[in-house]
């Protein structure tokens, strides 16, 4: 987690970026152009300052989870980790910089992070979560001045390595979309799931009117998040369970026409997409089509669309409590 302050309104921008050993004292650290944390490290350069930093390896996993996150401009990631735990992070000021870090942290660099026109350095490729080793450029150098550890200090490790899965658990990104969706007046959201480490969304939704799915999708897909490499959006009818990739796929298979059901849009993508062309890449042209799939029983004639021959949620679970109690009997 890379800690920093925003200089005019005193924000707490927390994020997660990767950073590799370039020397004695030296790290370099990868902040993508459109990040908070380099938007508030671009405010220290253009006042011809170096923008303190903060790097805590390893704390309590519900803040860990909550860096990552992308909060609204202004909220501090700490605010978002505190909602995910019921409590406040505790966390104290690290001495040099004042940054707040959790008091729990297991080690704390803190350092400085000139421009990349003072100082830079080659970093990459790194072995990065879609599954490859992505992303070689000039990137910025942290000049560490302070370490602060633990005894002992526990690095966990977590490697980015196949498969891509849910690595980090829950995706938070799905509480995210489902907020942006209503805040955006998109109604009967069922449940909302990402698959592929967010690369594949999936909103399960009860239609209300037609086009209902198609522009949730669009919706969906509009929303800025940090992160900017995602694949496929798939709205699925609301006896679809979008964490079940079996029941998504069967959607997929039997309820979509794909010449009326999709639709391919252009959109940015990330340096990590492997999928990038390589005269593009060089272009410095990171853009990339989506997929926008439209699972859901047509809407105009979802009365006559066959009726699906398995058991309701409700038949299922009443089963499974009958036989369970029968097994308890014996
Ligand atoms: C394990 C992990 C590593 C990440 N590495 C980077 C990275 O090297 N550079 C980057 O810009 N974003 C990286 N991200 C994504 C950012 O943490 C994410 O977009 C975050 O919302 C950025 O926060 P900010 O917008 O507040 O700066 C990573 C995320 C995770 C979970």
């Amino acid at each position: 987690m890379v800690i920093t302050k925003d200089p005019d309104s005193g924000w707490i921008n927390v994020g997660t970026y990767r950073a590799s050993v370039a020397g004695k004292n030296r790290l370099t650290l990868w902040i993508i152009d459109h990040k908070h944390g380099k938007q508030i490290a671009r405010k220290y350069w253009q006042a011809k300052r170096a923008c303190p930093v903060a790097i805590v390896l390893g704390c309590e996993p519900a803040t860990w989870a909550a860096a990552p996150s992308a909060s609204k401009a202004g909220v501090s990631e700490y605010d978002y980790a505190g909602a995910l735990r019921g409590e406040p992070v505790e966390v104290i000021p690290a001495p040099l910089s004042g940054l707040p870090v959790p008091a729990t942290s297991e080690i704390v660099i803190e350092g400085e992070m000139p421009s990349p026109e003072e100082d830079s350095e080659m970093e990459g490729p790194f072995g990065e979560w879609p599954g490859y080793y992505t992303h070689r450029g000039k990137e910025c150098v942290v000049r560490v001045k302070n370490i602060l550890h633990r005894n002992d200090p526990i690095l966990l490790g977590n490697p980015p390595l196949l498969p891509v899965t849910e690595r980090y658990g829950i995706p938070l990104f799905a509480a995210r979309i489902w907020d942006h969706l209503e805040q955006s007046g998109i109604s009967d959201i069922q449940g909302i799931w990402c698959h592929c480490h967010t690369l594949m969304v999936v909103v399960s939704l009860k239609q209300r009117y037609a086009g209902h799915a198609m522009k949730a999708l669009t919706t969906v897909a509009n929303f800025n998040t940090g992160a900017s490499m995602y694949r496929y959006y798939v709205a699925v009818d609301d006896d679809i369970d979008p964490l079940d990739l079996k029941q998504v796929i069967w959607a997929m298979c039997t309820r979509v026409d794909p010449g009326e059901s999709i639709e391919v849009m252009n959109s940015w993508t990330s340096d990590l997409d492997p999928r990038l062309r390589p005269e593009k890449r060089d272009k410095g042209d990171f853009t990339m089509s989506r997929m926008l799939i439209d699972a859901c029983k047509p809407f105009a004639w979802r009365d006559r669309f066959p009726l699906a021959n398995k058991f309701s949620a409700e038949m299922r679970k009443a089963t499974w409590e009958k036989w369970m109690a029968e097994l308890g009997r014996k």
